[in-house]
């Protein structure tokens, strides 16, 4: 065998993670089930480094060095379990399979212990940037195994993106830690984008500006903290215009928001964790009502009015939105990082906070300035109870809300839905709050259905004979 690692799946994927592998010196063994894929990568890319063509995954996985490092790279759910059982009988012990697309994280430990018992090691590992990052430098987030990150160690943190001389992979954990990041950083991900948007709409609909004013306003952005590889690409996507039209294209493209499931997978993840994530919640929900095209059909002819238009200063109202999706944006952070805090805890993971912001800042589709912020927070303080309270966010938010309570109080007076941002702001109100109306819930609770309550006086459990005397039973532990 004279290949340091192997890969199956040549889809488009696939194949730039290969030519990457390759162009970093790798030898890489390559496989695709249909065998054209093969030939043309060969063909088209075979000059770029040293790849090896397979014809079969018996030839794969006798090409590839002892222990043998496997990428199996195509669609989540049956197509990788398939390709994982057709692999494990070919497989000596030791060997590693990892599964490079975006799995559940549930898939991921089921296909492990499946693994283990056959002595084979399986990595999810979590590969974000889209096609051009899996060519040029992803970020990578690889759980599993300490022997099976010794072997893929070396080739992921050459192939991944570079910040500062520091490579965007790392060992994020055992289990599915690598997967479980992976998720989390979509739902992010979703919440980023929902924010855009709002920002969008906002912008757009009450200062009645056209699509590529709001691109030069994202552009400016773009130079200052919101600095970001998705606000750049928002100004470069409002500004195109249709080719045939001349409308902007945003105005020709359906208003109805797609998903492949790992937003939704984020906050069932979060709802079993008990952590609220609101900004991601509300951005998979916001992408669920765009869909629902009859129920929108049918609330536009009922309620077709128009709230009235609302003045602002243009200005003003510019600046309050950015520091609105700024404020924003820190809260749906520190909501995504507490829940990779609460899922490793709930796994006994031990995931380490300041390594997903480090290997964040480059190659993945949330690549931003704003992660160095968190990198830093994570270093002063490695076990943070939440992002939102350290210096640096504090004062951001300190000194973005009051912008953010009068963009939300506009888009209401003008009825533009601006869930996340809303959402965001409620959530660190209701952080903030000395007193909560959760109160009010408990002695709801037991009135209704004797479900008990602490006091705030003195320890124990009590009970209140709401019906009878209202007399107050404290009851046994
Ligand atoms: C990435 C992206 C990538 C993909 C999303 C899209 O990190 O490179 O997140 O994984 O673009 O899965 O997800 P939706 O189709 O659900 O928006």
């Amino acid at each position: 065998p004279t290949a340091t690692i192997g890969l199956t799946g040549l889809a488009v994927m696939g194949r730039n993670l290969a030519r990457n592998i390759a162009r970093h010196g790798h030898t890489i063994a390559v496989h695709n089930r249909t065998a054209a894929r093969t030939t043309s990568l060969l063909e088209e890319h075979g000059d770029e480094g040293s790849l090896v063509a397979t014809g079969s995954l018996e030839e794969l996985v006798a090409a590839v060095e002892q222990p043998r490092v496997l990428i199996v790279m195509v669609k989540a759910g049956e197509p990788t379990d398939a390709v994982v059982d057709a692999l494990v009988p070919l497989l000596d012990e030791g060997d590693i399979v990892v599964d490079a697309g975006n799995a559940h994280p549930d898939d991921t430990t089921r296909r492990q212990q499946q693994l283990e018992e056959h002595g084979l090691h399986f990595v999810g590992m979590g590969v974000s940037g889209g096609e051009e990052g899996a060519l040029h430098g992803p970020s990578i987030m690889v759980g599993g195994s300490d022997h099976a990150y010794d072997r893929l160690g070396p080739v992921v943190e050459s192939i991944a993106a570079q910040v500062d001389g520091e490579p965007c992979a790392t060992h994020v954990g055992p289990g599915a830690a690598g997967h479980f990041v992976k998720m989390v950083h979509n739902g992010i991900e979703y919440a980023d984008m929902q924010l855009i948007a709002e920002s969008y709409d906002l912008l757009r609909s009450v200062l009645g500006i056209s699509p590529a004013e709001v691109a030069d306003i994202f552009e400016e952005w773009n130079g200052g903290d919101l600095e970001s590889f998705l606000i750049e690409l928002t100004a470069d996507v409002l500004r195109h215009t249709d080719r045939t039209s001349g409308t902007p294209f945003v105005d020709v493209v359906a208003d109805a928001a797609e998903q492949k499931g790992t937003g939704r997978w984020t906050v069932q993840s979060a709802l079993d964790l008990g952590v609220p994530v609101t900004g991601i919640a509300e951005a998979t929900f916001a992408r669920s009502l765009s869909g629902h095209r009859e129920q929108r059909d049918a609330a536009r002819k009922v309620f077709d009015t128009d709230p009235d238009p609302v003045e602002v200063d243009r200005d003003r109202f510019v600046d309050d939105v950015r520091a609105a999706l700024y404020a924003s944006k820190v809260v749906a952070y520190a909501q995504g990082f507490d829940q990779i805090a609460a899922g490793a805890e709930a796994n006994g993971w031990d995931i380490d906070l300041g390594a997903v912001a480090t290997i964040w800042r480059g190659g993945c589709i949330i690549r931003a300035q704003f992660l160095d912020r968190i990198r830093e927070a994570y270093a002063d303080e490695p076990d943070l109870t939440t992002l939102l309270t350290t210096p640096y966010f504090a004062q951001a938010v300190l000194d973005g809300v009051h912008s953010w309570r009068r963009v939300v109080a506009t888009a209401a007076q003008s009825g533009v839905p601006v869930p996340a941002f809303g959402s965001s702001l409620s959530y660190f109100d209701g952080l903030r709050r000395e007193r909560l109306p959760a109160a009010v819930i408990q002695l709801l609770r037991d009135s209704f259905g004797a479900h008990s309550y602490q006091r705030t006086d003195r320890p124990g459990t009590f009970h209140t004979a709401w019906a009878g005397d209202l007399a107050e039973v404290e009851i046994e532990a």
